[in-house]
């Protein structure tokens, strides 16, 4: 496995490979990798010769500063978990090299309308305008025939995709299915930062989403059922709730029928002082 730190030493890297025709899949992380990043590395790799993940704590996208220092940073135990899954390329940089023009260099602005005006986007302002820009500028680095993101992070997957329009770059990006621990809390870099009572109760939150899916299947109104599951999360102690929403799965537009055609849904709750977040497709 290649570790670089240099985007030049990547570049040139990549372009070897390009001229002999290899297809590069690309998984973007923060770091502390789990199950959940892996099994992305194992979908890139069923589909390209080369796979290169960038290990990238992104400043820009954090607007909480603490937030931002409390992330846990594992890059030693990252790396040989990486090897285990036979990860070939491993994109380690510093934020000088992802940002050498500075962290609050103009770009052009990308409109990503109402998409960002909902859940993460009202609730973490300028938070997609620096995950946009973060992954924007390591694809033009990496330059992958195929981009994978998790569905974990369904509202990220949106604006990537509206990013990846607007800027008409050529890459398919593909989705994997979140992976969830035995008892349904869905894999998450933060989720070791959670004492032990409260990583036990945090499976309510997989456990009261899947309940919503089935009211809603069984003809539940959804504001009906978001208000309900709210409420029921909201009086566990411990438990905040920031949402708890019911939309569209391509607008993300809040749906009130449950026979809607495309529904979603999803949830961020802080868990004692851990913000988690976690989604299911009803259909
Ligand atoms: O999902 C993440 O870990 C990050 O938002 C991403 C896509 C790597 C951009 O920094």
């Amino acid at each position: 496995m290649k570790v670089f730190h240099r985007a030049q030493d990547l570049q040139r890297y990549l372009s070897n490979l390009r001229t002999n025709n290899r297809s590069v899949g690309f998984v973007p992380t923060m770091g502390a990798l789990h199950q959940g990043h892996l099994s992305l590395v194992e979908l890139s790799r069923l589909k390209n010769q080369v796979t290169v993940v960038s290990i990238f704590v992104n400043p820009t996208q954090f607007n909480d500063a603490a937030d931002l220092e409390k992330y846990p940073r594992t890059p030693g135990k990252d790396i040989e978990l990486l090897d285990t899954v036979g990860c070939e390329v491993v994109f380690l940089p510093t934020v000088e090299e992802v940002y050498p023009n500075g962290l609050d260099q103009k770009i052009q602005a990308l409109d990503f309308g109402q998409l960002e005006k909902v859940m993460e986007g009202a609730m973490r302002p300028g938070h997609f305008a620096g995950v946009a820009h973060v992954v924007e500028r390591l694809l033009d680095l990496t330059r992958p025939d195929r981009l994978y993101m998790g569905q974990k992070d369904y509202q990220q997957v949106a604006i990537i995709r509206s990013m990846i329009a607007q800027r008409e770059i050529d890459v398919k990006l593909v989705v994997g299915p979140t992976v969830r621990e035995v008892d349904g809390l869905a894999m998450s870099s933060r989720n070791v930062r959670l004492n032990e009572n409260l990583r036990d109760r945090a499976a309510e939150l997989s456990r009261v989403l899947s309940d919503a899916k089935s009211a809603i299947l069984a003809g539940g109104l959804p504001p009906e059922v978001a208000a309900r599951s709210s409420d029921l999360l909201a009086a566990l102690p411990g438990f905040k709730v920031e949402y708890f929403e019911v939309f569209d799965g391509d607008s993300l537009q809040p749906v009130s029928e449950a026979k809607a055609e495309s529904i979603v849904i999803a949830l961020a709750v802080w868990v004692g002082d851990v913000r988690l977040i976690d989604n299911v497709i009803v259909r």
